[in-house]
């Protein structure tokens, strides 16, 4: 297993697998309408090269052989509500691959993430993460963020409530 920073020939593969996860993570709790409407503007191949191209933006990708089986992608930009303590910088994506759950590569792409967000002059990280994922939130306490905020994010025509949640780095 790896991680490696993605480079604009990964585009087709994370598009594909960020519309794969995205939609098995939220599927269950959304309507197809609201989640095909988010999933056709971000995890379409254009929008991701351009996020790859993007000096703000940074993808790390964890790959088991050639296998991709996870992704994070930092941000930077204005905190998040409740954000305080220097400058900071966002967890913007954080996905592991289902099989791959619970067996330490998220750990691994966090410290990963850690590693940039400092090489990026970054002293806190923060992300928001939907109020109704109770595993991704589980996670994240595990790995010492605590609740600061919250933020709206909307998936298609739905305005969903996201916990802010913050760790120093
Ligand atoms: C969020 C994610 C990266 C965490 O990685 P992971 O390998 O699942 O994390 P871990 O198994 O180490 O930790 C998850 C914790 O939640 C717990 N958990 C699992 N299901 C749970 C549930 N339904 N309710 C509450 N806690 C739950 C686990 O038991 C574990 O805690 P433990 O180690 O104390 O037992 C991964 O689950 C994932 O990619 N999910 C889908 C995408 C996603 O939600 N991304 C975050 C978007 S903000």
């Amino acid at each position: 297993m790896r991680v490696r920073r993605a480079t604009l020939a990964d585009a087709p593969a994370l598009t594909a697998f960020g519309r794969r996860l995205f939609g098995q993570t939220f599927a269950p709790e959304n309507s197809p309408g609201d989640l095909g409407a988010y999933l056709d503007e971000t995890y379409v191949e254009a929008r991701q090269l351009a996020e790859l191209a993007d000096p703000q933006v940074e993808t790390l990708l964890v790959e088991d052989g050639e296998a991709l089986i996870a992704f994070a992608q930092l941000r930077e930009g204005a905190p998040g509500s409740g954000v305080t303590g220097g400058r900071s910088i966002e967890l913007w994506r954080f996905y592991v691959d289902f099989d791959w759950h619970g067996r330490g590569v998220a750990p691994l792409l966090m410290r990963a993430v850690e590693d940039a967000a400092r090489a990026r002059d970054a002293v806190t990280l923060w992300l928001g993460v939907w109020e109704r994922n109770v595993r991704a939130q589980a996670f994240y306490r595990k790995q010492g963020f605590t609740v600061v905020g919250s933020q709206i994010f909307t998936l298609g025509s739905d305005p969903q409530r996201d916990l802010v949640m913050a760790k120093g780095v």
